[in-house]
């Protein structure tokens, strides 16, 4: 199974917690961008005509900000250069103040099968504070859009002032509305961004609070019928994104336009994420790869247990046994009994117990210390 990122870096305006690479100035190049992420395509074509790819994520930035033929350009060229799976899960990102009937018309006509939607949070005093661009009504119309079919929404906890009950209040208008995923990320307040010096001056929730209002957050999904299958993310069945169990399998995937980063035959490698260099790349005929790195043996296990470790199915003890030729259980029995409470081992995967999920990185430093000391 292998991927396909593309990353959209525009959007009307910049959020106050966001650090993802977009330029909300610059839409006007929105034409040669697109322009030349189809040529970074067919530059890629040879390097990858054995390839077949299950998946496109069209993220950002924020995709339905531009001209929707853009988007319909993109998934043509990528049929063109590349084999893609005939029941590929190709995903679109969307800030609900973006939306139309028009462009999602233009979205399934190219063969866009999957919707996900930032909402973040239902109050509208809340999304005023982040410097969102929509509100709960904004949201409820691009819901109507979407009715049917299948979508996610981005829900974020530990924002100034909210309560569990805003949390219940937002995972409930998401759920009503037909979303059949919902990603909920725990804020992560971004040095350089504005919501940064709410963080210092002490404003935003403090970590316990975002632990117990994560833990309602869970609860409600359970109650709504959506099952966790890693830290942030949660479906109804048989909604998981393939896209992102790609990345936690540590599955092959490919990168186009500024900031993109790709991981192909255990090379990763990222593109710059200055715009202006990205068009002169690629106007060049050159790619626009500033960092690459092999990852050798043991940063491939480290992966492996980090990814796994993250979802709730947990390590596959066989999985790992055959690709890297030792015993996981033998090898890291020490942690395992020392991480017993956290920790539990159901059939044949190693998994960390549901409740203890989003404290999972102190229980994965454990293993990857214990392997750097034996
Ligand atoms: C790249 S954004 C794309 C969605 C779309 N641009 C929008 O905002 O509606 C993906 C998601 O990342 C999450 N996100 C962005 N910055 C974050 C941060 N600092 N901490 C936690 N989550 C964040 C938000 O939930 C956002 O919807
Ligand atoms: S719209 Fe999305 S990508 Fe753009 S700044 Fe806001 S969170 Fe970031």
């Amino acid at each position: 199974m292998a991927g396909i990122y593309v990353h959209i870096p525009f959007c009307k305006s910049k959020c106050s917690y966001c650090d993802f690479t977009s330029f909300p100035d610059k839409l006007c190049f929105a034409e040669s961008y697109m322009a030349c992420v189809y040529r970074e395509m067919a530059m890629r074509r040879e390097e990858l005509k054995n390839y077949l790819f299950d998946t496109i994520y069209i993220g950002g930035g924020t995709p339905s900000v531009i001209d929707e033929n853009y988007i319909a350009m993109l998934v043509v060229a990528a049929k063109k250069n590349f084999k893609i799976a005939e029941n590929a899960e190709i995903t679109i990102e969307m800030n609900p103040g973006t939306v139309s009937a028009a462009k999602m018309s233009v979205y399934e006509k190219c063969g866009i099968n999957r919707f996900s939607v930032g909402l973040q949070t239902a109050e509208d005093s809340q999304l005023k504070e982040l410097g969102r661009i929509h509100n709960l009504k904004d949201f409820l119309q691009c819901a109507k859009l979407l009715k049917g079919k299948n979508f996610s929404v981005d829900v974020m906890i530990g924002l100034k002032g909210q309560t569990a009950e805003n949390i219940e209040k937002t995972i409930e208008t998401a759920a009503y509305a037909g979303a059949k995923h919902i990603s909920m990320y725990a804020l992560t307040p971004e040095d350089g961004t504005p919501i940064y010096t709410d963080y210092l001056n002490g404003e935003l929730p403090d970590s316990d609070t975002v632990a117990e209002m994560y833990e309602c957050g869970v609860k409600k999904l359970k109650v709504l019928g959506f099952e966790r299958y890693e830290v942030s993310n949660f479906a109804k069945r048989g909604f998981e994104s393939k896209h992102n169990l790609n990345y936690w399998r540590r599955g092959e995937y490919i990168g186009f336009g500024v900031s993109a980063s790709s991981c192909i035959n255990n090379v990763r490698f990222t593109n710059t994420f200055d715009l202006d260099e990205y068009f002169k790349c690629i106007l060049s005929g050159r790619l626009a790869v500033i960092d690459s790195e092999k990852i050798d043996d043991d940063g491939q296990k480290d992966e492996f247990i980090m990814l796994a470790l993250r979802t709730s199915k947990g390590l596959n003890v066989e999985e790992y046994n055959r690709l890297f030729n030792e015993n996981f259980i033998k090898k890291y029995s020490a942690v395992l009994q020392k991480m017993r409470q956290y920790i539990e081992v159901f059939e044949n995967f190693v998994r960390i117990k549901q409740e203890y999920l989003f404290v999972q990185n102190s229980v994965i430093i454990e293993f990857l210390e214990y392997k750097d000391a034996v």
